[in-house]
């Protein structure tokens, strides 16, 4: 198919428009990411897109309109918290929910009784929905799988050959898809945008929940949460750890190696890396409109520079940032890794032995030692833990009520002898976990510690720290028992799948 590239000039939508009512497919340029659209009421047409993007038939469409009156031609029922979020977001990076009428194509909805609607805000986008005179089912304009679209560019490289047309818009102004609320019954919010589910909930005056993400063989109420997304060929790497822990982690990799990172940190770290490592910014570390208009071009650049292992940042657990974190989190397939774990080209020795640390070795340390060993002998995992102290006095024992707490899940640590670090202790260690970073400062110092060395939080997939019951009441100790237990459980999961 030949695929005309078109301006957003009046003439230029005009081609576009007719080529919609035509049965046509057309790529056009929104506020969010780019659309690949085609008349909604038109099944051949949005069979189209299908088809142009790879996309699985059961995955909806969202229709656009360019004025609110035509909302009624495609929901059934428009309830009056749906038509807050209308009054408030629209025109806007917003896709609302509603309960679809009975003439909305099931190709377009994929069989559902609901259907997405949304108004984009983007000028050149409305220019074009009017004239198309019809409303525009449109998915992102992106191969399936693929980072959306924010640029002519991205569009072109994907869509050529695929689509009758085209536009150019230039770059998407806000850069990641818009948020995604279910209002057919109690609002729920599929997919976080840049549109926050406190904004909504101020509209709304009340509480609305998340979807969570679907785990394999659910079925999700949003089929597109189901779906691998947003992934450049290069693997996403979320790392965490220090500036120096972060640059030795790049710097070990003997594939081509991208960053992508907020520019004090780039700034920062940018000088410890080693050549050809190439960097590309999320703009500022404050700023999650920067980082959201940023993201997909950065995750698309990379595969143009051939980068093969793409290091990137945690992304802040807080509202504002829910959209960014949502769509780097999927393409990095939800895993966040230590830098220092990752280091060496992640290929990491098998683990077989693990050393729990802390101050004295008669309390936090024995007791992770006694759950450890045997949580692993109850899974029928192969994998021995010691433990040892900083700082044992000479003569110490194994504390009471570390015995009676561990006793209560049925772990005995009485015959437990308080023993002192050591270096061999430390090399013929493949993993050493401390209770608090105070712990793992002081032995990470020791070049055997190198790469092996994490507090038990951490390792956990957490944070936190866990603190020293010394000389406290039983219960004291009781509650570090179950911390230190909430946090092995983690361990043991992930040490099942290393
Ligand atoms: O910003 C955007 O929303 C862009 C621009 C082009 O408007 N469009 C977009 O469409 O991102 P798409 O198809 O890539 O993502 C729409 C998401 C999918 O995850 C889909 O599963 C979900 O919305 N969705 C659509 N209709 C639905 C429905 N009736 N019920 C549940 N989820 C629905
Ligand atoms: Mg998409």
């Amino acid at each position: 198919m030949q695929t005309k590239l078109l301006t957003n000039n009046t003439t230029d939508l005009q081609t576009a428009a007719e080529l919609i009512r035509s049965g046509q497919t057309v790529v056009f340029p929104t506020e969010t990411v780019y659309g690949i659209g085609a008349d909604a009421k038109n099944p051949g047409a949005v069979k189209k897109i299908f088809e142009a993007k790879g996309r699985p038939a059961d995955n909806p469409l969202i229709v656009h309109v360019s004025e609110k009156s035509q909302i009624a031609e495609i929901a059934a029922e428009i309830t009056e918290d749906a038509q807050k979020l209308i009054d408030a977001f629209m025109p806007g990076p917003i896709t609302v929910i509603l309960k679809k009428r009975a003439d909305v194509p099931n190709e377009v909805t994929a069989g559902l009784d609901t259907v997405g609607i949304r108004m984009p805000s983007n000028k050149t986008a409305s220019e074009f929905l009017r004239l198309c005179g019809c409303p525009v089912a449109a998915p992102s304009a992106n191969l399936s799988g693929k980072p959306s679209p924010t640029a002519f560019e991205h569009c072109v490289e994907d869509m050529s050959g695929r689509t009758a047309a085209i536009i150019d818009g230039g770059p998407c102004d806000v850069g990641i898809e818009s948020t995604v609320i279910d209002m057919s019954g109690e609002p729920v919010i599929y997919r976080p945008g840049m549109i926050s589910r406190a904004q909504i909930e101020e509209v709304l005056g009340k509480k609305v929940r998340a979807a969570e993400s679907v785990k394999d063989g659910e079925k999700p109420r949003s089929p597109g949460l189901k779906y691998k997304h947003y992934s450049p060929k290069g693997r996403v790497v979320i790392i965490r750890g220090s500036l120096d822990e972060a640059a030795d982690c790049v710097n070990s990799q003997t594939k081509p190696t991208g960053v992508i990172l907020f520019d004090e940190i780039l700034k920062e770290i940018k000088p410890k890396l080693k050549d050809g490592v190439r960097c590309v910014s999320l703009g500022g570390i404050n700023k999650p409109d920067e980082a959201a208009a940023a993201l997909f071009a950065a995750l698309r650049k990379m595969d143009e520079l051939g980068a093969e292992i793409i290091f990137a940042p945690e992304i802040p657990d807080t509202d504002k940032w829910a959209g960014v974190r949502n769509r780097l989190y999927r393409a990095a397939g939800g895993k966040v890794y230590n830098a220092a774990e990752f280091a060496g080209d992640g290929n990491k020795k098998e683990i077989k032995t693990v050393l729990f640390v802390c101050t004295g070795n008669t309390c936090r340390s024995p007791m992770a030692e006694g759950i450890f060993n045997h949580a692993a002998k109850e899974r029928g995992l192969n994998i021995t833990a010691g433990s040892a102290g900083l700082f044992v006095a000479p003569g110490s024992e194994v504390s009471e009520n570390s015995v009676k707490a561990a006793a209560e899940i049925g772990v005995d640590i009485s015959g437990h002898r308080p023993t002192r670090i050591t270096s061999e202790l430390i090399e013929r260690s493949d993993l050493i976990l401390t209770m608090s970073s105070g712990h793992k400062m002081m032995i990470a110092s020791m070049p055997e510690a190198k790469g092996k060395t994490f507090t038990l939080c951490d390792y956990a997939g957490g944070r936190g720290e866990i603190s020293d019951p010394f000389g406290g009441s039983l219960e004291v100790y009781e509650k570090c028992m179950r911390e230190i237990k909430v946090k092995i459980d983690k361990i043991i999961k992930r040490l099942e799948t290393q």
